[in-house]
């Protein structure tokens, strides 16, 4: 594709346009679409940097999400077809979507669950977990989910920062054909959460787990005595729909909170452009649930569109290297979600395992997470999408609760270019600026910025007003501060460059540095610790540490093993480091700010750069050693 120019097209410049001049008006459209109780009197109260969307109206987006449905054909569709690593599979048409929402929305309420509590669900890719989550904003309550791959720790962080009062969970999650044991995990964590009440325990193997007696009520005997129909709960649009809490800067996590309407409007335009779904869609995002991706991804817009969702629980190439590919085959994807880090490990696998299936059911195919190179871009077009499906590399955040740069097929195909996320979706306001705030010139690295709010933005961070101004609004005024490096070129498309604070992106998992080096300096002998980025071929990025002992200790392997041990258990297994070495200092600015940036290039083998600010350049030197030792000792 060298040498060619890809102008956006003159009609998604217009539309554009028009979204920006116009926004209320834009997104009131927009969100005519979806189904309303009441429609709102306000489309917007922007309250910099507070933004309230469709104001007065009312909603549930349990009844957008399924009771729509029941009064057209899609009655009778498959909403969910779900499969695990063994090819057990299940599936629910709306009907029974329907049914079981109710029921379990009918238990929680005689579990005490009221409108506005808070509920933390911790489960595998099981269809329970799709249910737990529609029936808790069926009765106006709002879900946390955390991701089944943290810690009982980092569980126990995230129930005390809402105090929430109920929690469900499973026995075991599996994976790679091992069970995890979920309620275990659960029943350390709540040893620290004096908040919850009640546990609904989703009993899926034959395997003994402790119950207590009281607390732990099983899903499958509440549901005995459950109503079969529960009404909606019609919330105002600003109603939080749920909090999720993401990795920032600190080591304390954000709870970030959504709206229910403008998130919901966000989410179903957004689809519709971006992937052009419909009720005749089968939809496969590959995300967990547990993050943002499976929120809207997943769950959100594909139901409210009426889709069907295709859920697999498990390890992408287990238990044979082509399950991925025989679940589009199976289920006839049409729409394919996923990661690069998944592309990437399947194109060390080679094509064979691809060509053993018919993929012609597939239309659109995305990804999201981190930056997607080039090569694995067209790899990804010739060998899935046999070069007839457009990949939209989409760009978005947890906060941001739904895509904000990506091509939008759906709407109008602007030429693409492999490696870019290619433009703002309509309406949205996107910049890349200096430090001061000012634009930087087409091919000039700089600070991703929205300068407009949009529908599905967070409505803050939970019980922390300071912190998301703090967070996302001081460092521009008037403008979000996404946290990511960009770049704009000749022709306006947008290229992602990576965070420019200090998160990390491991295999599209965000985990703040903050988060690692405090569990590091939890063990008993490490003084001080810094975490940094490596580029890693597969994961994009790897999870190196640097440690200071404390007087007395010498680095050796068990203390290295003592290190990964706390980090699994006060965060979970997929923040395992990849490099830990030990140091006698840390490069540092004179104020006292480790130079990451130096442990970076070092870990990388690149040149440093400046280094003038550096307090002392020994420890560089020292850094330095340390690194070629270990090269040398690996090789
Ligand atoms: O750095 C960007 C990267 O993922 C970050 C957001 O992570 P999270 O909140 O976990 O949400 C991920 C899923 C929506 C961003 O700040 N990122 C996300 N999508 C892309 C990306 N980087 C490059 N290209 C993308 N398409």
């Amino acid at each position: 594709m060298e040498g060619k120019k890809f102008y956006p097209t003159k009609r998604y410049l217009e539309f554009q346009k028009n979204a920006i001049a116009n926004l209320e008006s834009f997104w009131e459209k927009e969100a005519e679409k979806i189904p309303w109780f009441k429609r709102w009197e306000k489309v917007l109260v922007w309250d910099e940097p507070f933004a309230k969307w469709f104001v007065g109206g009312m909603l549930n987006a349990s009844y957008g999400c399924i009771d729509a449905h029941l009064h057209s054909w899609r009655k009778n569709k498959v909403a969910i077809y779900w499969e695990d690593e063994q090819g057990n599979t299940k599936s629910f048409s709306y009907v029974q979507l329907h049914r079981e929402v109710n029921k379990l929305a009918s238990v929680l309420k005689k579990i005490g669950v009221e409108k506005g509590d808070i509920v933390v669900l911790y489960l595998p890719m099981i269809p329970e977990l799709v249910f737990s989550m529609l029936a808790t904003v069926r009765i106006g309550a709002i879900h946390t989910v955390v991701f089944s791959g943290f810690s009982s720790q980092a569980l126990a962080d995230r129930i005390n920062d809402t105090r929430a009062k109920v929690l469900i969970t499973a026995d075991f999650g599996i994976r790679r054909g091992k069970f995890v044991p979920l309620k275990d995990i659960v029943d350390n964590a709540l040893k620290l959460t004096p908040s919850i009440k009640k546990v609904v325990l989703i009993k899926r193997t034959e395997k003994e787990v402790k119950i207590e007696e009281g607390r732990d009520l099983l899903y499958h005997e509440l549901l005995k005595n459950a109503e079969n129909y529960v009404e909606p709960e019609p919330v105002e649009s600003t109603h939080p729909l749920y909090i999720l809490y993401t990795s920032g800067t600190t080591g304390k996590p954000k709870g970030i909170v959504h709206s229910t309407g403008g998130y919901l409007v966000y989410n179903y335009a957004t689809y519709k452009w971006v992937f052009d779904i419909s009720d005749e869609s089968i939809y496969w995002c590959t995300a967990d649930v547990g993050w943002v991706t499976g929120h809207s991804a997943i769950v959100y817009a594909p139901l409210l569109h009426g889709a069907t969702i295709v859920i697999y629980e498990g390890a992408p190439d287990f238990p044979y290297l082509d399950k991925w590919w025989e679940i589009i085959e199976k289920y006839g994807v049409t729409i394919f979600y996923t990661s690069p880090t998944a592309l990437r490990m399947f194109i060390r696998y080679g094509e064979e395992w691809i060509k053993k299936h018919d993929l012609s059911s597939l239309k659109i195919l995305g990804t999201v997470g981190e930056p997607i190179n080039p090569e694995v871009w067209e790899w990804y077009y010739k060998n899935i999408g046999n070069e007839r499906c457009p990949i939209v590399d989409t760009w978005w955040q947890t906060e941001t609760g739904g895509m904000m740069i990506s091509p939008s097929p759906g709407l109008e195909l602007v030429p693409l270019k492999p490696g870019s996320a290619t433009l703002p979706l309509p309406g949205i306001d996107a910049e890349v600026v200096d430090d001061t705030g000012n634009p930087v010139p087409p091919g000039t690295k700089g600070y991703l910025v929205i300068k407009k709010p949009w529908p599905g933005m967070l409505m803050g961070i939970y019980e922390d007003p300071d912190r998301y101004k703090e967070t996302y609004w001081s460092k521009f005024k008037g403008m979000y501060y996404t946290a990511d490096y960009a770049m704009k070129d000749e022709e306006g498309y947008f290229w992602l460059l990576g965070r420019a604070d200090e998160i990390l992106k491991v295999a599209g998992h965000r985990i703040g540095t903050a988060e690692i080096e405090g569990a590091v300096v939890a063990t008993p002998f490490a003084a001080e610790a810094a975490v940094v980025g490596m580029a890693d071929p597969i994961k994009g990025e790897a999870i190196v540490i640097f440690v200071i002992l404390k007087q007395g200790y010498n680095p050796d392997d068990s203390l290295k093993k003592k290190i990964i041990d706390s980090i699994r258990t006060q965060i979970g297994p997929f923040a395992t480091p990849q490099e830990i070495y030990f140091v006698e200092k840390l490069p540092k600015t004179r104020s006292g700010k480790i130079m990451r940036r130096i442990l970076k290039a070092i870990v990388q083998d690149k040149p440093i750069g400046d280094v003038t600010t550096l307090e002392d350049e020994a420890s560089v030197e020292e850094i330095k050693t340390a690194y070629e030792e270990f090269k040398k000792m690996i090789r």
